[in-house]
């Protein structure tokens, strides 16, 4: 089988290249109003009980060992486990609070623990916290149950407690395979320790594995890079993320400790990626949506080629459209048409539980506009296409005029062969899912508010090229 590549001409790397948000929601939590306090969390908390349909869950473990470098998430670098313990004790109450509400009602189709590195819990702890979770909420019989690992913090008897406990899904950090790469990231990981967790967790059950692989780390180039995807491939995971390195020093300080003249140039980040692309197409790998590839057969691949897919705060995700709840710090969910995110640091998530049971320190209640913007957003992130009529009807809008500068603005995106622009759809084009976010923008009304302010994009969120 030979593979697609999508070969970008250097001039559209050019003029593409902008600052621009990865949707994993819409609006982005740095636009979000703040209407929506605790109390008023409880409250849909409360309503979202009475309504049908399972509901996701999401745990937050933020510690980490050691930093790596490139880091981007929210994460408590420490060595002391003696930390988890009263981190367990305040999950322990938030849940219980969660589900006092009434929320427990419902069914949870997909629990996920992320982090940080959730393996930094000993098995007894990681036990303590399932169990302290299914005793209040009950799990759907085909339910996701995933988590996030660093394979060099993860031994393999954590490995049978998770597939005893009925973990089905893992997700591995990777990032590169080259031992300079690694030197530079602070993240010296060898090929024996990924095999090993891959290998214990095909041995205990879990259905499917995920390696995370980032492009656009110091000392990467196409030759270096070819080995990670040869061994990555060699490993068979069902599902690759290739991230595009996120570099935001405003936000993560620590990452201007990587050289900047070590990283490679946009030019040389493409090639990678679609050295990439065109390697795990060859292997039977769906692309899916910006960085994603799914082993065929795998729910993701089934779900893009049915045009079901969604994306949400975790990810791209087959269970569309159920409410997420967030536990622990700076997790982020969504009920009944609210963003939620909860308290920062340990001490003011563990003190909110204390008082109130619950920690959403900020969230968002989303509007019309923002629905019928999301809708669009989604549709292209996920399945690279946005039916105008089913959108249309939904909404209730017409399309056509309610869209007409965005439509305009795509014009010369069709132009340059990354869209086509039908009567009853917009069709995201292979080469132009290199560009998805490009294509979202001219949708996303925040970012164009802020732009014509004049506030800019440029300290905001991380380059697309
Ligand atoms: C939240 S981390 C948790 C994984 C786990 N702690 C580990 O180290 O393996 C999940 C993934 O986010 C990705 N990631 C983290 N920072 C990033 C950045 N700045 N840009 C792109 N991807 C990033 C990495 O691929 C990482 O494996």
């Amino acid at each position: 089988m030979s593979g697609f590549r999508p070969e970008v001409p250097k001039d559209l790397l050019v003029r593409y290249g902008t600052s621009a948000p990865r949707y994993t929601s819409y609006p982005t939590a740095i636009d979000w109003r703040h209407d929506l306090d605790p109390h008023g969390y409880s409250a849909r908390l409360a309503s979202a009980a009475a309504a049908d349909g399972p509901v996701s869950a999401y745990v937050h473990i933020p510690f980490c060992e050691q930093l790596c470098l490139y880091c981007g998430c929210n994460v408590v670098i420490t060595r002391d486990h003696g930390k988890s313990a009263p981190y367990l004790d305040t999950l322990d109450a938030e849940i219980a609070a969660v589900a006092a509400t009434g929320i427990a009602r419902r069914p949870v189709s997909q629990f996920h623990w992320g982090g940080g590195t959730p393996t930094f819990l000993s098995s007894d702890e990681m036990k303590r916290l399932f169990h302290a979770f299914t005793s209040r909420f009950t799990l759907t019989e085909d339910a996701e149950v995933a988590i996030e690992v660093d394979p060099r913090f993860t031994t393999l008897e954590q490995v049978r407690t998770l597939g005893a406990l009925g973990f089905n899904r893992m997700s591995m950090g990777v990032q590169d395979f080259d031992p300079k790469v690694q030197k530079a990231v602070n993240r010296v990981q060898s090929i024996e320790q990924t095999r090993a967790i891959l290998d214990a967790c095909r041995a205990n059950g879990f259905k499917s594995v995920n390696i995370d692989l980032i492009y656009g780390l110091p000392h990467q180039h196409r030759e270096q890079f070819r080995r990670t995807l040869d061994l990555t491939l060699d490993m068979a995971p069902d599902r690759v993320a290739l991230f595009h390195y996120a570099h935001v020093p405003w936000i993560r300080k620590h990452q201007e400790v990587m050289p900047d003249d070590a990283f490679p140039s946009s030019d040389e980040k493409s090639a990678i990626f679609a050295d990439a692309v065109e390697a795990f197409t060859a292997r039977g790998y769906r692309w899916i949506g910006l960085d994603h590839f799914a082993a065929p057969g795998d729910e993701l691949a089934v779900a893009r080629d049915a045009g079901t897919l969604d994306r949400n705060f975790m990810g791209y995700t087959t269970r569309r459209g159920t409410d997420l709840l967030p536990f622990g710090i700076t997790s982020i969910g969504e009920i009944g048409g609210a963003f939620v995110q909860n308290a920062h640091t340990v001490d003011a998530w563990a003190s909110a539980v204390a008082s109130r049971g619950t920690a959403c320190e900020r969230g968002h209640v989303l509007d019309a506009d923002d629905r019928l913007r999301r809708d669009v957003i989604l549709a292209l992130m996920c399945n690279g296409r946005v039916d105008i009529p089913i959108v249309a009807s939904r909404h209730g809008v017409d399309f056509p005029e309610r869209f007409a500068r965005e439509l305009a603005e795509l014009r010369p995106m069709a132009d340059d062969g990354l869209v086509l622009l039908e009567d009853d759809a917009i069709v995201v084009t292979p080469l132009g899912q290199v560009f998805l976010r490009n294509i979202a923008l001219p949708f996303d009304a925040y970012t164009r508010r802020r732009r014509e302010t004049g506030e800019g994009t440029a300290r905001t969120f991380s380059r697309t090229t």
